[in-house]
């Protein structure tokens, strides 16, 4: 049976436009939009959004819910976290599907279908983690890119679980430059952290913020720099997953100023928090111990003017939460066993939003850095990402004025903190629609596990 709604007296705000529109959907997906009360469209549903912002759905393209790190498991399921990235205005996750080394890629992207089938309130795709390049893994890829996993993620990081080395790195990305997968790259030097990590507990500093302290920008730098050449030399493009130092954000600017096909992404808590943070008393720094690392707030500028330059495109949460009982606790009296990651994915659009309130960016750039980039550059666009006819109706009313406090009290992310405790911003999620169907009406969750569903996905749409 059809159904349609309609969205009166809205501003609809996309990455290129700003207008005063009403807005029809019929059937899941955008028919039309046109000036306030210009037409006599009959609807099963009207929404009143005077003195709200339309917006597309969030895209989030960096979450990791369930993801095995350090012996335990990140604490949000695919249900509770897609449940609290809906409450956050986001509509669309791409989460990392893990190939465990001595596994094919096809039996970690099985296993990932299975976590999130039936679970997820808002829809999800997947990227690839490959852990483990050899003949077959690289024949697989072409195969993941035909359902629709087009981009792949390898790690410089962490040896003995995802890491690969230089050779593996360029061969991934040479099979990438042929079948349009896109390289997703965790640039820090993994091997140099971790001699550096070993000196550092073998004199007794064992506190969280000796995380930031051998995680060096320049370690991350390096590793980006290294990234980008071998791309080069592969003739592949390259996206760079959570950017945080200056340094690595030069080596981009640069390459990009090269008109190399190199694009980044960066995440509110590099831009929000700070060294700080990790240093923080009672081992209370452990809720900020994510890799890259936050860096001293003097790096903050580089990411911001970036994200205005377009040095870095995208702005993407890496969710992993890991609860500060229990698990971040592993760490206690060794910061290299607190498992990596924060919380964040219900945050990104509302602190993005801040930005705006605080003239960093404009409106128009927080949905093309939140929504119509992240869609584009993987391949989801204009289905998802965009206010237009055809596009999927995936819709949040924004109240720009409202207030909020940000806190674990109140999230609804399953984990027992939140990075932004006490945190005020303007700017709050009233209503969001996912594909037409109403996931939260003016703050009462109305979505439902099993509504959200898999989304393949085109290659890379924003090559030079
Ligand atoms: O600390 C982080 N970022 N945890 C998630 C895994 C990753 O490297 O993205
Ligand atoms: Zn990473
Ligand atoms: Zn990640």
């Amino acid at each position: 049976m059809s159904s349609r709604t309609v969205i009166r007296h809205g501003l609809v705000i996309t990455a290129s436009d700003e207008i005063h529109a009403d807005v029809l959907v019929e059937d899941g997906r955008i028919a039309a939009l046109a000036t306030p009360d210009s037409q006599s469209w009959t609807a099963d549903r009207v929404i009143d959004a005077t003195g709200k912002y339309v917006i597309p759905g969030g895209v989030d393209a960096h979450t990791h819910m369930e993801l095995p790190f350090g012996g335990t498991h990140a604490s949000d399921t695919f249900a509770t976290g897609t449940r609290a990235a809906a409450w956050g205005g986001t509509t669309t996750i791409v989460d990392f599907a893990v190939q465990s080394v001595g596994h094919t890629l096809r039996e970690g992207l099985d296993a990932w279908h299975a976590k999130a089938e039936g679970n997820c309130a808002i829809d999800y795709a997947f990227h690839m983690i490959v852990s483990d390049v050899n003949d077959e893994t690289l024949k697989e890829m072409d195969l993941l890119i035909e359902e629709g996993i087009t981009s792949f993620k390898q790690f410089m990081a962490y040896p003995g679980v995802f890491y690969s080395d230089d050779g593996q790195i360029l061969r991934a990305m040479q099979r990438s430059a042929e079948n349009g997968g896109l390289i997703m790259m965790h640039a820090e030097n993994g091997i140099a952290i971790d001699v550096l990590v070993q000196q550092t507990l073998a004199r007794g500093e064992t506190d969280p913020r000796y995380h930031g302290e051998v995680r060096k920008a320049l370690l991350e730098a390096e590793a980006t720099h290294r990234a980008i050449r071998l791309a080069q030399v592969a003739g592949a493009p390259l996206y760079v997953v959570h950017v945080s130092a200056t340094e690595a954000v030069t080596e981009l600017a640069r390459a990009r100023d090269e008109g190399l096909n190199v694009f980044g992404e960066t995440c509110p808590q590099y831009l929000f928090l700070s060294a700080d943070n990790l240093a923080e008393p009672d081992f209370e720094g452990a809720k900020y111990v994510c890799s890259t690392p936050l860096r001293p707030r003097e790096h903050q500028a580089a990411l911001w003017r970036a994200l205005r330059t377009n040095d870095l495109q995208v702005v993407s949460t890496d969710h992993c939460p890991f609860c500060f009982t229990g698990q971040k606790e592993l760490g206690r009296g060794d910061f290299s066993k607190i498992p990596n990651g924060l919380p964040g994915v219900e945050n990104r659009m509302d602190l993005l939003h801040q930005a705006v309130v605080d003239g960093r960016i404009s409106r128009r750039r927080w949905i093309e850095i939140a929504c119509a980039t992240p869609a584009r550059m993987f391949g989801l666009y204009p289905k998802k990402g965009t206010i237009a006819p055809g596009s999927d109706a995936d819709i949040v009313l924004y109240d720009p004025h409202a207030e909020q406090v940000m806190s674990a009290a109140t999230h609804h992310m399953n984990v027992d903190y939140s990075a932004y405790e006490g945190k005020r911003v303007t700017g709050r999620v009233e209503t969001v629609l996912s594909r037409g169907e109403p996931v939260i009406v003016q703050r009462e969750y109305t979505g439902r596990a099993g509504h959200g569903v898999f989304t393949p996905r085109s290659t890379c749409q924003y090559l030079n």
